[in-house]
């Protein structure tokens, strides 16, 4: 039987060390516009984008991009650019994306009637963090306050022309959000390696951005947090790894669980996928073990120096070491929310249930909130 593969990376990433390098290159002028947030700003961008119009994406709003701050950006934006630079975390990184397209208006409309989407602009996007992936997936997530539910808008006008990876941004990130951007990153690799849309392109890359990852940690576990800053790129690297691995095979249950962990509890998306990602892992082995995840297992086991049937506890413990993974009462989740988040698994992430490696009834979604409550 012929196996059909499928396997798409449009996105130029080109890595550059120096940030003034960077700048040189980038050659800002009068017909950017750039999308960024006020530390970044502050930090690396004052006095070298004056030329460029400005839109600072923390000025419009707190939390995730809503219909009325992307509406708030194109205002600001006008319409005089041809390039859209989009320099930070996820947020910003999606918002650029929006801004290359003619406008729609409502803005919400783009996410209804995706016909209208039609990018006009180049587009560039530069991470500050390292775990999202956005500067490589056709993805933008938009959160709908009405109706507390988030929308994904993917589409191929979304993904950008190039993107830079420079770790001189990531160089002073505090450790909580840079630990649970590695978590990000690993479970798009995982989710992705996993899925029943993986090729053997796919799972090569997340393969290798799951070994970066597991070093990455073993080094913090030995030797601080301090070990890795010497080695932020190949942090880097493992995020866009991840992304290229979602962009083509997709999340699955751990995203999708996490899901009502960040829109009802408002924890770090990176964060709460770390606070389901083990016992989902567990439904995994015990309902499938022998399938791609012992893959997964065989090719980390000798890093970890352990046999593959110990090699995702063993990750646990390593995680647990550097960040102790706290109990979702910790965010105020009460007992009767188990089967509201668990009503908000299947009914608003049932895509990404159904990309899933087994498939976990609404019975196992539950039994997973009641043990990490
Ligand atoms: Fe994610």
């Amino acid at each position: 039987m012929a196996v059909s593969i499928a396997f798409h990376a449009p996105v130029k990433v080109q890595v550059q060390k120096d940030l003034k390098e960077l700048f040189l290159q980038l050659k800002f002028s009068r017909r950017d516009l750039i999308i960024t947030e006020e530390r970044v700003y502050q930090n690396y961008l004052k006095g070298i984008v004056d030329d460029c119009r400005v839109v600072i994406r923390d000025l419009l709003g707190r939390g995730p991009n809503t219909a009325d701050t992307v509406e708030m950006a194109f205002k600001e934006a006008g319409s005089s650019y041809d390039r859209v630079i989009g320099i930070g975390g996820g947020a910003v990184l999606d918002l650029a994306k929006l801004l290359t397209l003619e406008r729609p208006v409502p803005v919400k409309s783009l996410f209804e009637m995706r016909e209208n989407i039609r990018k006009t602009r180049s587009c560039v996007l530069i991470p500050t963090t390292p775990g999202t992936g956005s500067e490589v997936t056709p993805y933008v997530a938009l959160y709908i306050s009405e109706l507390g539910q988030q929308l994904i808008l993917f589409d191929d006008e979304l993904y950008a022309d190039k993107a830079y990876l420079c770790p001189e941004f990531i160089k002073n990130m505090p450790f909580s959000p840079l630990a649970a951007s590695m978590h990000d990153a690993f479970t798009h690799a995982f989710e992705s390696y996993l899925s029943p849309l993986a090729s053997p392109f796919s799972k090569t890359i997340c393969k290798e951005a799951m070994q970066i990852l597991t070093k990455a940690w073993l080094e913090i576990a030995k030797d601080g947090v301090s070990a890795i800053q010497d080695n932020l790129l190949n942090i880097q690297l493992a995020g866009s790894m991840g992304g290229i691995g979602y962009a083509n095979a997709g999340c699955a249950a751990i995203h999708a669980l996490s899901y009502p962990l960040s829109v009802r509890l408002g924890i770090h998306h990176g964060e709460a996928n770390y606070l389901v990602a083990k016992e989902v892992v567990d439904l995994y082995l015990k309902k499938n073990p022998l399938g791609a995840i012992f893959d997964i297992a065989t090719s980390l086991a000798p890093l970890l120096n352990t046999s593959p049937e110990h090699v995702f506890d063993t990750i646990d413990n390593l995680c647990q070491s550097i960040l102790p993974r706290k109990r979702l009462s910790a965010f105020g989740m009460k007992e009767n929310q188990i089967l509201e988040f668990t009503d908000l698994v299947l009914t608003r992430q049932n895509l990404l249930i159904s990309n899933g490696y087994v498939q976990l009834s609404a019975g196992e979604i539950a039994n997973i909130y009641s043990k990490l409550i």
